[in-house]
């Protein structure tokens, strides 16, 4: 029998153009799972915390994360998931990504470290399958798991590269109290794109890369555009283009939506222009009626972790 409880982080993913393809780790805010495996057959999943989670627990992210893993385990055990914090589902950073990432690092280590970390990817990522509607996509649970800047090359078969993250990489973000599904935020892109939209967002994701490549921070400013996606997700955030007026007339370098929205998130090159910007984001949505939480922090290079208190 053993027991491990471990914390994984929220994520800011597709970072502007790299939709599904590209996410960063942000500090100090995450999920805290712990999971106990004994002798036997089968999955409990118990939630501590106060946030609202499907009793049926088929319609938990973790259930098909931790069934990938332990069917590649290749041995029956009796599996106990207990969620201790849990970030706000439809935030925008990643939560059912930090529950299913927690969870197959927390297993993962209970069963004697069976899988590499890359590995556990693979798994966390059928948790993402079962809320965007079919599409599993790793830009969430890679940086969750790994921490930094992860790049997924390919997903067939998986390729992940793992991006340096430059010291001044400040990273505020906005979450404004409003419920946007990811399905939803999925359903409304269009299957195709024209070709001269593609050129300017693959441009973009390639100054993405080369900028984290090179520590230019203005050059990831500028390459965090996203003419693919954005179009139609906004409509989803009060007052989202004049916001971006505001947050880069302060000094931020970019302003996106975070991963499937409502959260927003601006990059700075110093903490101090960070702090501004979300104070901006913060009176913005009260001006628009709508609260919001805001992290103001550096992007993490540390993943998933044990907790040993
Ligand atoms: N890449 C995903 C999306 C992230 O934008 O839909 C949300 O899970």
């Amino acid at each position: 029998m053993s027991k491990v409880r471990a914390f994984a982080p929220a994520t800011v993913a597709n970072m502007g153009c790299g939709f599904d393809i590209m996410g960063m780790t942000l500090d100090g805010v995450g999920d805290v799972v712990s999971v106990e495996v004994k002798e036997g057959d089968g999955l409990r999943i118990e939630n501590r915390t106060e946030v609202e989670l499907p009793d049926d627990i088929e319609k938990n992210v973790i259930t098909p994360a931790v069934r990938a893993l332990m069917e590649a385990f290749g041995e029956k055990r009796q599996v106990d998931v207990t969620i201790e914090r849990k970030i706000s589902p439809g935030s925008g950073i990643g939560s059912s990504a930090a529950s299913s990432a927690a969870a197959v690092y927390a297993l993962n280590e209970a069963l004697g470290r069976p899988f590499a970390d890359e590995r556990l990817v693979e798994f966390a990522m059928e948790g993402e399958k079962l809320i965007s509607g079919g599409t599993p996509h790793a830009d969430n649970v890679g940086p969750s798991l790994l921490g930094g800047v992860v790049l997924l090359r390919g997903y067939e078969p998986l390729d992940i590269v793992r991006l340096p993250v430059p010291d001044n990489f400040c990273c505020s973000v906005a979450h404004p109290a409003i419920m946007v599904s990811t399905r939803m935020a999925r359903e409304v892109l269009p299957k195709d794109i024209p070709l001269r939209t593609a050129v300017k967002q693959w441009g973009n994701v390639a100054g993405l890369v080369a900028g984290l490549s090179l520590k230019d921070v203005n050059l990831v400013g500028r390459a965090m555009c996203d003419v693919v996606v954005e179009p139609y997700r906004k409509q989803f955030i009060p007052g989202f283009d004049a916001l971006r007026e505001k947050v880069l007339a302060a000094g931020a370098l970019a302003f996106n939506i975070s991963g499937a929205g409502p959260s927003v998130f601006t990059l700075s090159s110093d903490m101090d222009v960070a702090a501004r910007v979300g104070e901006i984001m913060c009176e913005h949505f009260a001006t628009e009626g709508v609260g919001s939480d805001i992290y103001v922090c550096k992007v993490s290079n540390v993943g998933a972790r044990v907790l040993n208190d």
